[in-house]
């Protein structure tokens, strides 16, 4: 019939199908026999070259062909859909060297990681990590801790005041202070710094401690390069009986170094806060310069990051600690502070900008 051999074209479509392996392959295949310029198309050109009797027939073949080749081509398809998470098949018909749509992956804020960090030091040295309330009673913010009420820092210009604790529901105060609900007196306010954990703690505790206690704290500070109204300290202290100012240096010698490197020295200068006595601010010998004095420690050739102390008799005897037992130290520092000067940052508002080319880098 017409010069071709039905049943060879119909083993060799089936060996070629048998062959077809992806998506490529398939369109190749059907091109070449449902094409516009196919075997399909060819054969049904020739039938009106054939004599009349034979065409009818040869019609049918051909049509049927043409059904059999599509149903094929369906039936492959499926195949390849349901396989195409097989390398071989992706290889073949995916381009895997095309770059793949990336997540944008998150961080911690530069504050966090410097916090972790500085709380890891300590946690090894056998700390506790504990976190007070941003908002607290004039009780612990002050008076707990040996403050007087003339004392500047209790000045509404350098704190922020919440409203008096009699205008709280009783039910929203409960555990406050530690006191029966309508025996509490004083202001809530923004705690102005980590000092009173110190006296939460030891309220609740007996010693020995050893406690860190990172979190926020706020100052009505005018916003520059180096003040914000809101920022970063870590609180520490331990206490027990035979605790001495030699073990508050041997503490902070090594914290120091772990933070800015072996190299770095340190120096304890005496000054005044009421709740530690004797008191000393800490300085590092800058990082910078080596000591030798630029423009980021004033020429100094030192930078003050710590403020600590002997833990004041006062603020045990506050607490219900006797003072002839226990004796202790604490230490207070900024974080954003140090943060600045472990990478050389000059401006503490890029750490609230939240501009990602800042914050990326970290
Ligand atoms: N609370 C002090 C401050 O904010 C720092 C400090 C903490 C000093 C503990 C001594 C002991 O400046």
């Amino acid at each position: 019939m017409s010069g071709i051999d039905i049943e060879s074209l119909k083993a060799q479509i089936e060996s070629e199908a048998a062959l077809i392996n992806s998506v490529t392959e398939l369109d190749q295949f059907r091109i070449k026999y449902l094409g516009r310029k196919g075997v399909v198309a060819d054969l049904t050109g020739s039938i009106p070259t054939l004599p009349k009797e034979e065409r009818a027939v040869f019609g049918q073949f051909v049509n049927t062909l043409k059904n059999q080749l599509n149903s094929l081509i369906d039936a492959k398809q499926n195949i390849l859909k349901s396989s195409l998470l097989e390398p071989e098949v992706i290889a073949s018909s995916v381009d895997i060297s095309m770059p793949g749509i990336a997540s944008a992956l998150g961080r911690l804020h530069p504050i966090t990681q410097v916090i972790n960090e500085i709380c890891s030091i300590f946690t090894r040295m056998g700390f506790s990590v504990v976190e007070g309330p941003e908002i607290e009673t004039e009780e612990n913010n002050f008076t707990g801790l040996n403050i007087p009420l003339e004392h500047p820092s209790r000045d509404t210009f350098d704190t922020f005041y919440l409203k008096e604790l009699s205008s709280y529901p009783v039910t929203q105060l409960s555990g406050l202070t530690g006191k029966p609900a309508n025996r509490q007196t004083g202001k809530l306010l923004l705690r102005s710094h980590t000092s009173p954990v110190q006296v939460r703690i030891m309220k609740k505790h007996k010693p020995p401690l050893a406690v860190v206690a990172p979190g926020r704290v706020y100052r009505p500070d005018a916003v520059d390069a180096s003040h914000l109204f809101m920022f970063h300290q870590i609180e520490g202290f331990v206490v027990g009986e035979g605790i001495k100012f030699s073990d508050l240096k041997g503490v902070l010698e090594l914290f120091a170094k772990a933070v800015f490197g072996q190299d770095i020295k340190m120096r304890f200068r005496p000054h005044f806060f009421p709740f530690t006595e004797p008191s000393a601010e800490i300085d590092v010998s800058c990082m910078i310069c080596n000591g030798g004095g630029c423009s980021v420690c004033g020429r100094k050739g030192w930078l003050e990051v710590l403020g600590s102390g002997m833990i004041h008799p006062n603020v045990f005897k506050n607490v219900g600690y006797d003072s002839k037992k226990y004796t202790g130290f604490a230490f207070g520092m900024g974080v954003e502070r140090i943060t600045m000067l472990k990478y050389g940052i000059n401006d503490i508002r890029l750490f609230f900008e939240n501009d990602l080319n800042f914050l990326k880098q970290f």
